[in-house]
């Protein structure tokens, strides 16, 4: 087993398309590490460039505590499971697995003893004489696991490995990932754009766009304390709701001013507001932090809308609204909630839930210097 560390690593190619800019990140031994970005981020150029089957163009990787950036693949000590699982077509299952440590030159006792264990381990010992074709997607992607483990390898790589199922089955593959990865503790890279892939399964998460990390954190921080605009708007379903506005003092009161809507912020935000009175700001809050109050008459912590859309989803309904000024967002609910679409309604807002974020894609979250806000 073995750190991995990436140091100021860059990869441009053809001396113009720069997919990966500047990337640090130690992932500590045995953790399991998950980069998460939308497509084009530069996901998979990070995997490759760690497997050796991409050079880097400037930084330096560390396996270990050896410097790997001239080390060819095969000496790399690792494993990749890809999402094709790219099995070989013309081997049954047991030949795939039994490959690579053929190729190492095992013994046939070694061998088979590996992919015995490895196999109840994946509850795939009865398919052994099977063909990839006759199996199902589940079962090719536990045969490419099982495939990647039976080398005890120090690293696992995991590009997109269940992109390829379908959503329950994904789902259930995931938590036997994450089992594995308790019984095994190898250190693992997973690259994901699925947001509840990163959440579920990384002990820490790396969220990059463009080539460029925007924040390394557990799960939990990212969703809370997230760094900018792009993050808070990556994670959460529905995602966090955005209002464009201004920030405004009532005396020494910070407020918002979105539409027609004042906001009173928590005071302990005074000091870090005062440099943006009256600038145009981004307000973030999540649905779960906005309520529906269709009697409330409070001021200060309440936006005025219209119901669009009821969405019954049992265990609640999620309304989508439209504000004063046709700002889109929306709230979850009870299920059982009675309301009708095209119907006025006031939300209430958990004000102490509230991030200001600057303007722009990936705008910073100014309200997370005051350190408070979980
Ligand atoms: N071999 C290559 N030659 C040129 N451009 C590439 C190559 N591989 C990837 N890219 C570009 O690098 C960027 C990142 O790609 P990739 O690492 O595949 O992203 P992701 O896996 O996050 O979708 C993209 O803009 C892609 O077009
Ligand atoms: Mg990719």
């Amino acid at each position: 087993m073995a750190r991995v560390l990436l140091e100021n690593v860059s990869k441009v190619f053809d001396k113009q398309v720069t997919a990966v800019s500047d990337f640090r990140l130690e992932v500590a031994d045995s953790e399991f590490m998950v980069i998460v970005g939308p497509s084009g981020s530069g996901k998979t150029t990070i995997l490759r460039m760690i497997a050796g089957l991409e050079k880097v163009t400037s930084g330096n990787i560390y396996i270990g505590d050896t410097l790997v950036n001239d080390v060819p693949p095969r000496n790399r000590d690792i494993a990749m499971v890809f999402q094709n699982y790219a099995l070989y077509p013309h081997m049954n299952v047991y030949e795939n697995i039994a490959f690579g440590l053929k190729m190492r030159k095992f013994s046939k006792e070694e061998i088979n003893r590996r992919v015995k264990k490895v196999s109840v381990l994946l509850g795939i010992e009865h398919l052994f004489t099977r063909k990839p074709k006759a199996l199902s997607g589940g079962q090719r992607q536990r045969v490419a696991v099982g495939r990647a483990i039976v080398r005890s390898p120090k690293v696992f790589l995991f590009d997109e490995p269940l992109s390829n199922l379908d959503t329950g089955l994904r789902g259930a593959t995931r938590a036997e990932l994450k089992a594995l990865h308790h019984k095994l503790q190898i250190t693992s890279i997973y690259v994901t754009h699925d947001q509840t892939e990163a959440m579920t399964l990384g002990d820490r998460i790396c969220v990059t766009y463009n080539g460029i990390i925007q924040q390394t954190a557990s799960p939990i921080e990212i969703y809370e304390r997230p760094i900018n605009k792009f993050v808070a708007g990556f994670f959460g379903t529905p995602s966090m709701n955005f209002f464009a506005g201004r920030v405004k003092f009532q005396g020494d009161i910070p407020c918002f001013v979105t539409g027609n809507d004042t906001i009173t912020l928590p005071r302990r935000l005074r000091t870090i507001l005062a440099d943006y009175s009256d600038k145009e700001m981004v307000m973030g809050i999540r649905p779960e932090d906005l309520s529906l109050c269709q009697f409330s008459n409070q001021a200060g912590n309440v936006i005025s809308a219209t119901v669009d859309i009821i969405e019954p989803l049992g265990s609640r309904a999620d309304i989508y609204l439209t504000n004063n000024t046709g700002i889109k967002f929306i709230t979850k609910a009870d299920p059982h909630i009675e309301i009708n679409v095209h119907e006025e309604v006031k939300v209430h807002i958990d004000s102490e839930r509230i991030h200001i974020f600057e303007p722009g894609e990936a705008g910073k979250n100014i309200t997370l210097s005051d350190g408070t806000l979980n």
